[in-house]
């Protein structure tokens, strides 16, 4: 853990560089980067013009929401190294307490706007994944739902999709506009950050991380949000819970056509849904974006062969308490750091299904190819989440 770590201040001191250089002229097509193909959705980044050059982009949200702007060191270029501490606005507001600063900046990175507006949605993903402090709060994978007050606010009594926490922040928590009220209480032995929220209910199908209008009841909690429930326990993010209002609103926005395919393609032949693409999920420039699209790409098959996705997909199929879904790629970066290890496991029982078997992995030798294509995705995820971390602090 710990020489991973080391490795990753590496990656993230060398590509702060790399994005320092980059981000000074972001308005420049010329200064950008090469943009490497990724093996799946190839022109997917051309379809997110917004991400290119949000004029806004001189904007830095952690800033932006200190409540002293001028008092502060936080420098318009901030130094290079270790950019994961100096991102952290706790020593420029040491007045703002933790969960309050988590309400304000969630609040001031994603705010109002029209339900179809995919521009100020791509803009608020940028911002969104921006938040160190967020993002740094979940133990590993953030699990994800909707709250059910039958249910109260222990995340281990819900079925919850687990994301890659980043992930998450661009490609759901980005579903959501908020106005700004917002209350930090507690309940019980957990810390509730709760903030007033209203869904984007108008995007293009393929803009939704899944077909979240796979059931009538799934739709309904989204559309009907009314708040976002952040439950800690501390500083740690347990849990992100939808709360939705139990009745419909008026002019509530229908669902798409549910056609029972959770994968298409649009009419250029991209795939679909891009919410939940390598390419919508990481930044446009990220170098990485090529590697992992391709370790996933070399990895997905297998996952499929072995049954994996029987259970790992969104319909929860296993009705597991953590609903860990591999078939979409961003999805899938919740387990990056879990695939190989639990891969190697030696005590699994023959009736796990995890273990080799029929109509599972095989045997040792597809066992033996399956780690080294979960470790070559463990490796690029890695490499590309690092940059993401290390962009949090630039522009
Ligand atoms: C019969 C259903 C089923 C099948 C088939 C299945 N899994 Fe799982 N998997 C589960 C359940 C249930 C869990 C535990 C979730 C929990 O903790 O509640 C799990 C956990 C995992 C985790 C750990 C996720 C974490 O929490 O970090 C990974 C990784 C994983 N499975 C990968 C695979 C792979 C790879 C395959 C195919 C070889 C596979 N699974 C096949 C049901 C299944």
């Amino acid at each position: 853990m710990t020489g991973k770590r080391t490795a990753r201040m590496f990656a993230i001191a060398a590509v702060a560089m790399a994005v320092m250089s980059s981000c000074d002229r972001r308005d420049d097509q010329a200064a950008r980067p090469r943009v490497p193909t990724p093996a799946k959705g190839p022109s997917a980044p051309a379809a997110q013009p917004a991400a290119t050059a949000p004029p806004a982009s001189t904007d830095n949200s952690e800033t932006a929401q200190s409540p002293q702007p001028g008092a502060a060191p936080p420098a318009v270029n901030p130094p290079l190294l270790a950019p994961r501490e100096r991102v952290r606005p706790s020593s420029a507001e040491p007045s703002t307490p933790f969960h309050e600063r988590i309400a304000q900046g969630v609040i001031a990175a994603s705010p109002p706007a029209r339900p179809d507006d995919v521009l100020a949605r791509t803009a608020a993903m940028d911002k969104l994944s921006r938040l160190a402090e967020l993002i740094d709060a979940p133990a590993a994978g953030l699990p994800w739902g909707f709250f059910d007050a039958s249910t109260g606010y222990d995340p281990a009594a819900y079925s919850l999709i687990v994301f890659e926490p980043m992930i998450w922040t661009k490609t759901c928590l980005s579903l959501f506009t908020f106005s700004g009220a917002h209350t930090v209480r507690g309940e019980g032995k957990f810390t509730v950050v709760e903030i007033a929220a209203k869904f984007r209910a108008k995007l293009p199908p393929g803009d939704y991380p899944y077909p979240i209008w796979h059931t009538s009841r799934s739709w309904q909690s989204f559309v009907r949000t009314e708040a976002i429930l952040l439950v800690f326990n501390g500083e740690k993010l347990l849990a992100a819970l939808g709360k939705s209002a139990p009745n419909a609103a008026e002019g509530e926005e229908a669902p798409p056509k549910w056609d029972g395919k959770w994968t298409w393609s649009d009419g250029l032949g991209r795939p679909q849904p891009r919410g939940a693409t390598f390419a919508f999920a990481f930044s446009e420039e990220n170098p990485e974006l090529g590697a992992v699209g391709a370790a996933y790409s070399a990895l997905e098959p297998k996952l499929r062969a072995y049954n994996c996705l029987s259970c790992h997909w969104p319909d929860n199929s296993a009705k597991a308490g953590r609903q860990v879904v591999l078939g979409y790629p961003t999805h899938a970066l919740a387990v990056y750091e879990s695939l190989v290890p639990l891969l190697q496991r030696k005590d699994l029982k023959v009736d796990d299904p995890h273990a080799d078997r029929s109509g599972g992995i095989p045997d040792k030798a597809a066992r033996e190819e399956l780690i080294r294509l979960a470790e070559a995705f463990q490796a690029a995820a890695d490499h590309a989440i690092s940059y993401e971390v290390a962009r949090r602090a630039v522009e």
